[in-house]
């Protein structure tokens, strides 16, 4: 069992990530590096040490005797965190750099999937402005713009009309404003979106709780895409055999190819999906946790999450594991800062963090400690958690906590959940 572990990011997903060690039986003593001022009650934080800082999180494991460390962020990831700890002896949960192109390149994921049969929506490869706008005088409207790389899920646009898709390949081509070289145009889908994410070994699959993202900020759904406003778990519809009907026919073909590949896939693969008409097509991968989807699905969780981290990094060690999850909803309101996700607001002073936590799980996000007092540091501040035998008793204890907390500048969507809870409840 391990007696150390090392959660590496500093935002609500990797505060989630924390609290459920921390209930695991190994009871392992917790480190985070970098943290935050909300982490740092839970586990020891290393501030100076960056999430993608490879080299420093190294020698921070190898000192400290790390026996598990767990990768949050994307960019860690494609820095190769995990093959430099994996080398350095520190057994690591997370995907290889090669593995995490999946979601590091959105080419390399479209043809992994053309080559599995996983339906996804049909698109091509832009390599230049010229290139976009002959392309865009050729495809059907509504459509989809994506940079190709990491983007903090701000890189997508969707585009009404032509005028808006020059627009958007002004802003990638012109800008630059993602760094990308390649612009992936894209059919656009309708349905419903779901964010399902499983545990993978290299072979096997174990679907996490299902969950909704929040992507844009306003309410409705308007407004710019961000990270992600709000989440919620599990979502209605779809149940233990709807998980395991899109387990089959996207997470497992995607694990198979990767194994074929030479770049077995071990960690979290998170597939967005668009649920339409003609059944699941996937929107992207990532190769992560989902941040806020975490801090909702994980509150959830029965199984001890130490062993199924340690069984993911063997090949084929998840065979016969399941994850359990309670019955209970999770809401998840994102608290954000003035200005996200354009730019964000620092060194506000938040008040009412110890009331709503009274009430609910708050797990922080751009938080820091200044003077005794918690200050906004970042886009997305504070994600509260509300738990309920039913979406409304969830999402009414998640709003009634965030009421709790206020702060210069907040922004807060107010109808998080309230489709689930109609659903369920009815009008
Ligand atoms: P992504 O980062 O690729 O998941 O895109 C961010 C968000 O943009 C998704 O959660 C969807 O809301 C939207 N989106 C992306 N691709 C499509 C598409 N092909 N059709 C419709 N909406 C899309
Ligand atoms: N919530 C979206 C993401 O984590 O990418």
């Amino acid at each position: 069992m391990p007696e150390t572990a090392l959660v590496v990011g500093g935002g609500g997903r990797e505060h989630a990530i924390v609290r459920a060690l921390r209930r695991s039986a190994a009871a392992p003593e917790l480190l985070c590096a970098p943290g935050n001022a909300g982490i740092a009650a839970d586990a020891e934080v290393f501030p100076a040490v960056a999430a993608d800082d490879v080299e420093a999180l190294v020698e921070l494991a190898t000192g400290r005797g790390v026996d598990l460390a767990v990768i949050g962020p994307e960019a860690a990831l494609v820095a190769g965190a995990v093959d430099a700890l994996e080398a350095a002896g520190v057994p690591t949960f997370g995907p290889s750099r090669a593995a995490a192109e999946l979601e590091g390149s959105k080419a390399f994921a479209k043809e992994l999937m053309a080559a599995a049969g996983v339906p996804t929506a049909s698109h091509v490869l832009l390599h230049s402005h010229e290139e976009a706008l002959a392309a865009l005088e050729r495809t059907a409207y509504p459509t989809v713009l994506k940079a190709d790389g990491l983007a903090a899920g701000k890189g997508v646009i969707l585009c009404g009309d032509e005028g808006a898709a020059r627009a958007a390949c002004d802003i990638f081509f012109t800008e630059q404003r993602f760094g990308a070289t390649t612009v992936v145009l894209e059919e656009f889908l309708e349905g419903e979106e779901l964010s399902l994410l499983a545990l993978c070994d290299g072979e096997n699959v174990v679907p996490l709780a299902p969950a909704q993202d929040y992507k844009r900020i306003f309410d409705g759904d308007e407004g710019p895409n961000t990270g992600g406003m709000g989440s919620y778990s599990p979502v209605p519809g779809f149940g233990a055999a709807e998980v395991e009907e899109i387990v089959e026919r996207v997470h497992r073909p995607v694990v198979a190819a990767m194994a074929e590949c030479g770049t077995p896939f071990h960690g979290v693969l998170y597939a967005g999906l668009m649920i339409g008409a003609d059944g699941p097509k996937v929107l992207e991968f990532n190769a992560r946790f989902g941040d806020p989807e975490t801090q909702a699905v994980l509150p959830r969780l029965r199984s001890d999450l130490v062993d199924l981290f340690r069984a993911a990094r063997e090949p084929g060690g998840l065979a016969g594991m399941r994850a359990d999850f309670a019955d209970d909803w999770a809401v998840t309101v994102v608290l954000a800062s003035a200005g996200y996700p354009e730019s964000s607001s620092k060194g506000d002073v938040i008040h009412g963090l110890a009331e709503a936590a009274e009430l609910a799980e708050v797990t922080h996000a751009g938080t820091a400690a200044r003077d005794g007092e918690i200050v906004t540091a970042g886009g997305r501040v504070l994600n509260v958690t509300g738990l309920g035998p039913d979406p409304a008793a969830a999402r009414d204890r998640a709003y009634d906590a965030a009421r709790r907390i206020s702060f210069d500048g907040m922004q807060i969507r107010t109808d998080i959940a309230a489709r689930a809870v109609k659903r369920v409840s009815g009008p």
